[in-house]
């Protein structure tokens, strides 16, 4: 009895420390960020390609703000542990700008899952002597709805 019991102990505390799957993040789904906009990411097929919606609280035009699609690709090879990176494309349906997004889908010490971004947004000018204030940069953090 006394046998099994710590034969049951040692084993439990194994599982504990190693044995248990660790949580994976998963894009699939609606996600907010810090900004108040809200992203959803449908499927992510076989070779990580995925598409989905995207509608922004914020704009850096005057136009009236409207959901527009994204496409996107995620890392499906080496090594990825569960937390894997990722790259997105918002082609805004209500201005002349393009956003690419990259980050990495982690698990934070809570279990909970966040998508960690950067991001450069394009916008249109009229001529190249404007490009240098074409492109801003910043970053967002997305947490699941
Ligand atoms: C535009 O203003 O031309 C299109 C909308 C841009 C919204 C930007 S993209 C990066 C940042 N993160 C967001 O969720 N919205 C802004």
């Amino acid at each position: 009895m006394v046998q099994a019991t710590s034969f049951l102990l040692v084993l439990f505390l194994t599982l504990g420390a190693h044995g248990l799957p660790a949580k994976k993040c998963s894009l699939t789904g609606r996600w907010v960020n810090d900004l108040g906009s809200n992203m959803t990411i449908e499927s992510v097929n076989a070779n990580g390609v995925f598409a989905g919606s995207y509608h922004t609280a914020v704009t850096a035009t005057s136009n009236e703000i409207k959901v527009s699609p994204l496409q996107g690709s995620q890392q499906k090879g080496y090594n990825q542990k569960g937390q894997p990176t990722f790259g997105f494309t918002v082609n805004w349906s209500f201005s002349d700008s393009i956003t690419v997004f990259t980050g990495q889908c982690f698990v934070d010490d809570d279990g909970k899952e966040v998508l960690k971004t950067m991001w450069l947004l394009r916008s249109r000018v009229e001529n190249i002597k404007s490009d240098w204030k074409a492109t801003r940069v910043g970053n967002n953090v997305f947490t699941r709805l």
